[in-house]
């Protein structure tokens, strides 16, 4: 029998809310666990909260909450959405569970007699938001992260360090003998070229703070919070003596999904700690890309961060099957991929409506008029057509594509088999059949679709549970209940025993035709464009006088008058609150020159002054200076839109050379 299968998601950080980046990988797990479930494994899916670090305490301390107060109410808000994304996971640690500190301490001890840690002290660069050392080539100028555009911090302070470089070969060994422990293959190439390039040893404690596991042997050390963190999908499982240990190596499969983020914890760090320590490594680390939404980046700045759950409970576009269909079948697992709205309706449409849905309700339609509303008798044929349905179950590459972690392929398949039975119906034509009096045909050509429907409630199963149980309920077949040793993964349309009633038929996935809802659905649910001109643009000091709305549309310039604009991309380098002044905000922009520029703008109702820095934004340079008075001139003006409380700002990607001109 196969092995115990575990997987597991990243644990999230609980400085923000459950969002769809946080939402793509924790489905993507259920519905490969629910895959594994099928075939009859003994699984486990486990997802959590990472709740200790600097960020944390920050944070809370920002809210005047203690952080135990904040971790424990919002960890709440990640185990109240899973379910309703249809995510069930066995088990949801948390870093701050009594049973991961204990156990992680019992790691470090391991680590420890090993000889692998030693004191030292540490001076570097840190990014609080990656909670990672960074090195001077992996940021930005201005000592900038260029993951959270944020300026880093100069760390300095006695550390245990883990002698990591003393494993660079032994992980190159692993990912040469092991290439299905880095995947997909591009990643892979990532961390070999990463670790071959030498490793330095990791500073794995801390005293400036104390919101993390306390080291031990030397309480005024806290741990890193990654040493801390990767040891969760071990300790979840209840330690060395535990029954639960059956689901890791060796004899358990053991499958980790993360973001392409954060690869190299779980690639380098996380199999040295576990070398250390003696215990054996997962099987497999699997990075996925990043989700655009609507073509934009999802960030808290720009207010666009999508929320799952009001997505799962939009009922017109299937619920949470709905949404659990379009992230797993329209990003492809791997690689980065959007989330367009506007798509999302058509997909629902033509997919789930038109396709899957139209499918069961013509078959019952079908069946109520010509087989009495029961499953009719089938009778062999050796017609082509007969045979060529029942053969594509079979034949289908689904299940390889659901093993090999390929959501996106596997539902392909799956509706390609949907689209052939839509097909079939056609070519058959039952309706024709009954009336020539062939009444063997019409009940062979029933049978088999009802069948292949059965199939697919399986086979749709892993992404969409509660409509494939509503489509078998229709079928008159019982929910799908899984069990270990039992595969129920469909091998060929073998038709049911004649007689069943079939159920009520009702459409599965009504279709949206009307444009006006479609238009509304889309209103509800699209992250707000911020209005442009909604304000007069005097919230952005600098900005020429008047509102944009009262300039025609038609008002046509010359080139020479656009030529004569010097816009530029501006790298904010400092930026700082200005005494007395609620919307203003004094900011150092880099445009390439010899010194930053002081520009002051109209920001401070949207922006805090640290989530400013880093940012790279579009800057018209040659505007006159404007005095505020009290020795405060701007040079220069930031574009942006929208009113002054919820400003977007026009940027330029991290590429983009600070002072480049735009054209
Ligand atoms: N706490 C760490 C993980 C520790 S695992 C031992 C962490 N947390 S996180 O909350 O910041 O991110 C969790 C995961 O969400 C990462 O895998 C990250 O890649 C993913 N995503 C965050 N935004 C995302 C998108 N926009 N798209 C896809 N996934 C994204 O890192």
């Amino acid at each position: 029998m196969a092995r115990p299968y575990y997987v597991t998601t990243p644990i999230y950080y609980v400085n923000d809310v459950p969002h769809l980046g946080t939402a793509y990988t924790t489905i993507v797990a259920d519905a490969v666990r629910r895959y594994q479930l099928l075939r009859g494994r003994d699984t486990r899916m486990l997802t959590g909260t990472d709740e200790h670090g600097l960020k944390l305490e920050r944070e809370a301390a920002a809210k005047n909450v203690t952080p135990k107060a904040f971790v424990d109410s919002m960890s709440q808000r990640f185990r109240d959405a899973w379910p309703k994304l249809l995510v069930e996971p066995d088990d949801f640690i948390r870093t701050t569970d009594e049973r991961h500190e204990k156990l992680v301490q019992w790691i470090w001890e391991k680590v420890a007699q090993k000889g692998d840690l030693y004191l030292g002290h540490y001076e570097d660069w840190y990014c609080v938001g990656c909670e990672s050392f960074k090195t001077e080539k992996e940021l930005l100028p201005g000592n900038v992260c260029p993951l959270h555009n944020k300026p880093v911090e100069r760390v300095k302070e006695e550390t245990y360090f883990f002698k990591l470089a003393s494993y660079a070969s032994r992980l190159l060994d692993l990912y040469q003998a092991h290439p299905e422990f880095i995947e997909p293959e591009s990643r892979r190439n990532e961390v070999f070229s990463f670790v071959k390039g030498g490793l330095h040893d990791l500073s794995v404690s801390r005293t400036s703070f104390s919101w993390g596991v306390p080291v031990p042997s030397d309480p005024k050390h806290v741990m890193y919070v990654w040493f801390d963190a990767l040891a969760n999908y071990w300790t979840a499982l209840g330690g060395p003596d535990s029954a639960n240990l059956r689901y890791w190596e060796p004899s358990g499969e053991v499958v980790h999904l993360v973001g392409k983020d954060i690869l190299r914890f779980h690639t380098v760090y996380w199999p040295a700690f576990l070398m250390s320590a003696e215990l054996p490594l997962p099987t497999k680390v699997f990075a996925h890309g990043f989700l655009t939404v609507d073509g934009q980046k999802m960030s808290k700045s720009l207010r666009n961060a999508v929320d799952p759950v009001r997505l799962a409970q939009t009922e017109e576009l299937g619920g949470a099957d709905g949404l659990r269909y379009q992230l797993l079948r329209y990003v492809a697992f791997g690689q980065d991929g959007d989330f367009d709205h506007r798509a999302m309706i058509e997909r629902y449409n033509a997919d789930l409506g038109k396709n899957l849905g139209n499918l069961l309700s013509r078959t019952l339609g079908l069946c109520v008029k010509l087989t009495g509303g029961k499953v009719p008798a089938y009778t062999p044929t050796g017609l082509e057509r007969d045979f060529e349905l029942q053969a594509a179950v079979h034949k289908t590459a689904a299940a390889k594509a659901w093993s090999d972690l390929q959501p996106h392929r596997a539902l392909e398949e799956t509706f390609a088999l949907s689209s052939l039975a839509n097909q079939y119906v056609d070519r058959a034509a039952p309706w024709a059949e009954a009336k020539k009096g062939n009444q063997e045909r019409v009940d062979t050509t029933l049978a088999l679709l009802l069948a292949t429907l059965r199939d697919l409630s399986v086979m749709v199963w892993p992404a969409l549970p509660r409509k494939a149980d509503a489509l078998r309920a229709q079928l008159a077949l019982p929910p799908i209940a899984c069990q270990i040793g039992r595969d129920q993964w469909p091998e060929g349309s073998t038709a049911d025993a004649a007689g069943r009633a079939l159920g009520a038929a009702s459409p599965l996935f009504p279709t949206i035709s009307d444009k006006e809802q479609e238009k509304a659905l889309l209103d509800r649910l699209q992250p707000k464009p911020e209005a442009a001109a909604a304000e007069p643009p005097a919230s952005v000091p600098g900005t020429v006088p008047g509102h944009p709305a009262a300039v025609p549309a038609t008002t046509a310039i010359t080139y020479e008058q656009f030529a004569a604009v010097d816009l530029r991309v501006g790298l904010i380098t400092s930026a700082k609150k200005v005494p007395k002044k609620d919307k203003l905000l004094e900011l150092s922009v880099d445009l390439g020159e010899e010194k930053p520029r002081t520009i002051i703008a109209g920001l401070a109702l949207s922006f805090t002054p640290e989530q400013l820095v880093g940012r790279r934004v579009l800057v018209v340079a040659n505007l006159a200076p404007r005095d505020f008075g009290k020795g405060l001139v701007s040079h220069g003006m930031l574009l942006a839109t929208g009113p002054s409380e919820k400003l977007v700002l026009a940027t330029a990607p991290d590429d983009a050379a600070p002072g480049a001109k735009l054209k």
